[in-house]
């Protein structure tokens, strides 16, 4: 791997630190994720620099050189300003020890080895040299560059200590291990960290749930989640985070019949959403009115969510999970509300589709009637995209023949959705009959006639009984109207 560092630190802003640390007389260094990030071709705008003195009290020399406004954290002993499109963040070298029971550390100036000792990761406390005469050079006393070559997450204390001094590493370690890893370039976290882990992952408790969360969104904008959720449940984190998903570990035989492993099917099936999120968005790029690819990837992992509470044995037949896609949806708040997940439309979205998730599959199985699209066409609304590319990717079987069949059908109900949608609009579906109209036709206030009504004619135009426009839906209601003892007053 690349070791020379110059061309990364070739910069204004380097260079003016490395004039405002000169002048001072304190010695300034690039940090953290920027320097990884060199390394591995993809610089970020952030930018982490510290330095042997007071973090604040440079950045306010840097920023009256930049002419910045200086953002001051003062709790944290941090500043932060923003040059030419890059948020560059300064802190004084610490050297650190934390109260056990809470992540508030007690901190004391440093040098740049103490800051760099108590770092989360070798390859995260890798720095470049600000100062005149080895601008540039790398600093690395623990190998990042050599552990980011060989793809190894390793702590540069022991782990205990590390993840000791601040929980939520653990859930970096995975996040960063599943981030960098890609099939060419496997990255591992070394086992002696995996054992800490197993050891220290009670305290998790001390973290707030929006840090945990976060990270578990973190983990899932990745291109291959999977691998953060076998680590997660590896390390026993997962169980203390996302009962509900252990909970779909296993696989129970009676009769000689077992079931399928529910927990590696539901990564399978993240996995391909993830996949079929890129092929999508390479044919037609994400716009403001798709709904952000996070949401369907939680939709993803909680899908079957609803199996471990609905499993049962049938003798003779087998295993089956009747409802689970009901049951699985009304856990959706509860998890939701558990992780302090935000409870608004991105939640009824999730819902929604573990919902009707195994809707077009059971269409695949069936007769694809025009009226049963209709129905899920209705129920889906706009989510109807995204909820094909669910199903899509639920398709996973041992079987090869199976799985071929049933994606041959698949593609069928889709041509179906689309001959069906062009013809009828369901998708945003509006009554032609509205409430307003029949209370004036019939001059009655409201009441429960108007929704029986409605619902009629809803229900015979999703059954395919009249068109999706205002004539034919009239002259239904109308009869049901008279049926139900009504008089236009006009
Ligand atoms: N860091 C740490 N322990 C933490 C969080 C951060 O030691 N719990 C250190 C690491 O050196 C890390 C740096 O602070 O590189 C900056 O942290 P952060 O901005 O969270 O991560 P990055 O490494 O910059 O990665 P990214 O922002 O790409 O996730």
């Amino acid at each position: 791997m690349e070791t020379r560092a110059e061309q990364f630190v070739d910069r204004r802003i380097f260079r003016i630190v490395s004039d405002v640390a000169a002048e001072r007389g304190v010695r300034a260094f690039v940090i953290g994720g920027y320097v990884r990030d060199c390394f591995l071709g993809t610089p970020s705008k952030d930018i982490d620099i510290v330095v042997e003195g007071s973090g604040i009290d440079f950045a306010r020399a840097v920023g009256e050189v930049t002419k910045s406004k200086v953002q001051y954290f003062k709790n944290f002993g941090t500043a932060m300003l923003r040059f030419q499109g890059n948020e560059i963040e300064f802190v004084g070298a610490r050297k650190e020890s934390y109260r056990r029971e809470s992540r508030k550390p007690i901190v004391e100036n440093g040098s740049l080895r103490d800051d760099q000792l108590r770092r989360d990761f070798t390859i995260n406390a890798m720095a470049f040299s600000l100062q005149a005469e080895d601008f540039g050079a790398l600093v690395d006393p623990f190998g990042g560059i050599r552990d980011l070559a060989a793809g190894i997450i390793r702590t540069p204390l022991d782990p205990d200590t590390t993840y000791s001094d601040d929980t939520l590493r653990m859930l970096r370690a995975i996040r960063f291990c599943t981030r960098l890893s890609t099939p060419e370039h496997p990255f591992h976290i070394v086992p002696e960290s995996l054992d800490s882990m197993r050891r220290l992952n009670g305290r998790l408790s001390i973290l707030s749930t929006e840090r945990i969360t976060d990270e578990l969104c973190k983990m899932l904008r990745t291109d291959q989640p999977s691998m953060a959720f076998r680590l997660l449940d590896e390390t026993g984190l997962l169980p203390r985070i996302l009962p509900e998903l252990s909970a779909l570990k296993g696989v129970e035989t009676i009769e000689g019949m077992g079931h399928k492993e529910n927990f590696s099917h539901t990564l399978a099936v993240l996995d391909n959403v993830v996949a079929a999120q890129r092929a999508r968005d390479e044919v037609a790029p994400p716009g403001p009115d798709r709904p952000d690819s996070l949401w369907l990837r939680w939709a993803a992992l909680l899908h079957d969510i609803g199996k471990p509470a609905t499993k049962r044995f049938v003798p003779g037949q087998g295993w089956t999970f009747h409802g689970h896609d009901i049951v699985g949806s009304r856990m959706v708040p509860r998890i939701f509300t558990a992780l302090k997940l935000p409870l608004d439309e991105k939640m009824k979205y999730v819902r929604k589709l573990v919902w009707l998730h195994l809707r077009p599959i059971a269409l695949v199985d069936e007769e694809v009637t025009d009226s049963a699209v209709r129905r899920l066409l209705f129920d889906a609304g706009d989510d109807i995209d995204d909820l094909m590319l669910l199903a899509g990717a639920d398709i996973t079987s041992k079987n090869p023949a199976k799985v071929a069949r049933i994606k041959a059908n698949f593609e069928l109900v889709k041509r179906k959705l689309v001959e069906v949608e062009e013809k009828d609009a369901i998708r945003n579906f509006k009554n032609p009959i509205t409430g307003d109209y029949v209370m004036e036709l019939y001059g009655i206030p409201p009441c429960s006639e108007i929704g029986i009504l409605k619902e009629y004619v809803k229900e015979a135009i999703l059954d395919g009984r009249i068109g999706n426009n205002f004539e034919e839906a009239d002259a239904l209601m109308r009869e049901k109207a008279a049926e139900m003892g009504l008089k236009p007053c006009k």
